[in-house]
């Protein structure tokens, strides 16, 4: 080969390359694979059940403590949810959204009959006339759990219910389809969950220590997310019955500051410093109620810590900031860049350290631990206008200096 044929070919590769990774940082993006597990809504078509049978109220009718319960739960907010309808007509109405947060057929104004494309983001859709509004309404209502092939999933193969029940061997099963990552593809190197949680359960294993990663579940039982997010309780089913273990069917998460609080330790106190003229404290969180990292849910999710030495006017003379989150780079390839989120069980220390003098004095210390469902400049960007914060406080401590040492 001729110097100028080499060149030639090398030229021709570097511009396949640049137009390549040109186009990745172009080209419309979804996050997540759209995996046969949740492509389509839950056919209900099979069912002997008349739409109104799906309909929670009518549960509710019977089953009138769990209705109760559920109507304070975000699932039943799942399509009303504000935040969820700014974002998702910030992503351009995208259909597949409606298969988790409304996934019953029935619940979708469109039949999916297939795709236009291998990504299967662009579904073939016709009119369905079984749409029911009052059913999309409610969410991610009881039938979207218990629904399965004409029958009501239950844990114990009721045949005292006046509905067909199939027994369930184990009800974790029934959190995957929403809550974790499936579907695999080449160039996605992190996979979240589309919206969700608990790729990092396995990952605390320490295969990626420090990192979240990819979950392959072996047995649904080890996942123990009802164990966690529906407390036992003792109960009758329906007016009349007799009681029996059940599970409430509250699923507490990001909205609720108990739960989160319940989920985490921290301490402030004071530590040695460098020099005998300073002082040093230190801020310890640790997750020790959640099995997954904490926060988990969404990539919005966050907690952000504020470590402040305060004079007389309460003025900060030093102050340190730090965000408990993920950074991913979206393109041109989807790569988990780095996790400051609390894996469970470690222990996680900030620390500031300040001169023990001064003009202003330094009067107090103060920690500050904040969780954030998502921050400002993305509430703004998609158009949320919020009526409840966006953020709260789950920890606040003030140390006053004079004799803390
Ligand atoms: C997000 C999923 C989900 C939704 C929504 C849901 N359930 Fe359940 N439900 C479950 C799971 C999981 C169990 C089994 C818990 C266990 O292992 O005992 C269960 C259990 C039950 C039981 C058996 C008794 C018990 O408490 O264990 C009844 C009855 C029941 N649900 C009715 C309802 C009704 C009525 C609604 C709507 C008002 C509803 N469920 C909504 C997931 C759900
Ligand atoms: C006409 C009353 C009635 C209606 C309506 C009704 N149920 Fe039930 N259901 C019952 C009774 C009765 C039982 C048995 C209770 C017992 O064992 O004490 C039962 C049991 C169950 C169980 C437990 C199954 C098991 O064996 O673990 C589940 C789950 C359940 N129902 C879900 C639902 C859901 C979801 C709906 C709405 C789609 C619904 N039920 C509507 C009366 C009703
Ligand atoms: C049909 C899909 C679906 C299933 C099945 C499902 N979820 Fe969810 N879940 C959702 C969606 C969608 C949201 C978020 C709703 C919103 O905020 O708009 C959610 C939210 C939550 C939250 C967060 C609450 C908060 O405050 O942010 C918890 C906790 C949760 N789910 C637990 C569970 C558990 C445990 C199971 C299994 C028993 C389960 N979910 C099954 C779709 C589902
Ligand atoms: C050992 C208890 C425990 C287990 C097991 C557990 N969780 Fe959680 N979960 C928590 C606690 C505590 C929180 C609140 C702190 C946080 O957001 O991480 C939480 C929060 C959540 C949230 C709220 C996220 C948000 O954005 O608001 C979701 C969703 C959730 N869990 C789903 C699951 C699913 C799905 C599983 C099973 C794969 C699971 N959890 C297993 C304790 C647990
Ligand atoms: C595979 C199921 C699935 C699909 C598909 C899905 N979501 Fe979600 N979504 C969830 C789950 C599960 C949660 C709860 C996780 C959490 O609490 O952070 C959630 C939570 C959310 C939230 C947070 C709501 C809140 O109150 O904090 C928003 C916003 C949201 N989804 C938007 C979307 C949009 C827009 C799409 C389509 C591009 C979409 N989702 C597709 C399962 C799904």
């Amino acid at each position: 080969m001729t110097m100028t044929r080499k060149r030639i070919v090398i030229v021709g590769i570097g511009v396949v390359l640049l137009v390549f990774l040109g186009w990745r940082l172009v080209r419309p993006m979804s996050i997540f694979v759209v995996s046969e597990h949740f492509e389509r809504p839950i056919d209900t078509s099979n069912a002997s059940m008349a739409t109104e049978a799906l309909r929670a109220s009518t549960c509710g009718a019977c089953h009138r403590e769990i209705y109760e319960e559920w109507k304070t739960s975000i699932h039943s907010q799942a399509w009303t949810d504000p935040y969820f309808q700014a974002d998702w007509k910030f992503d351009e109405l995208q259909q597949v959204c409606k298969n988790c947060h409304i996934p019953l057929d029935r619940q979708q104004e469109h039949k999916v009959l297939g795709f236009n494309d291998a990504e299967k983001l662009k579904p073939v859709l016709v009119d369905n006339p079984e749409f029911d509004a009052q059913l999309q309404h409610e969410g991610v209502t009881c039938a979207a759990c218990h629904f399965k092939d004409g029958k009501l999933l239950g844990v114990n193969g009721n045949l005292n219910a006046p509905h067909p029940v199939e027994k369930l061997a184990d009800s974790n099963d029934i959190c995957l389809r929403c809550h974790i990552v499936q579907g695999a593809r080449w160039d996605t190197f992190f996979r979240y969950p589309p919206c969700g949680t608990a790729a990092e359960i396995e990952a605390d294993a320490g295969r990626w220590p420090g990192r979240s990663g990819e979950l392959t579940v072996r047995h649904a039982s080890e996942l123990g997310c009802v164990q966690c997010h529906m407390p036992l309780v003792k109960r009758a089913l329906v007016e009349g019955g007799q009681v029996q273990e059940a599970r409430r069917h509250l699923w507490r998460g990001g909205h609720d500051p108990a739960m989160v609080k319940q989920g985490l330790e921290v301490h402030f106190v004071e530590i040695g410093a460098g020099a005998a003229d300073r002082r040093a404290f230190a801020l310890t969180l640790t997750n020790v109620g959640a099995a997954h990292f904490l926060p988990t849910g969404t990539p919005d999710r966050h907690l952000t810590v504020r470590l402040r030495v305060l004079d007389r006017e309460g003025h900060a003379l030093e102050e340190e900031k730090h965000s408990l989150k993920r950074t991913t780079m979206w393109r041109p390839f989807i790569i988990d860049l780095w996790d400051t989120r609390l894996q469970r069980g470690q222990p996680r220390t900030y620390r500031i350290e300040f001169p023990a003098e001064g003009n202003p004095a330094p009067i107090a210390v103060e920690a500050v631990v904040r969780y954030h469902l998502l921050d400002e400049k993305r509430r703004a960007r998609i158009g949320y206008e919020n009526t409840e914060p966006i953020a709260y406080e789950v920890f606040r401590s003030r140390i006053a200096l004079q004799g803390a040492r």
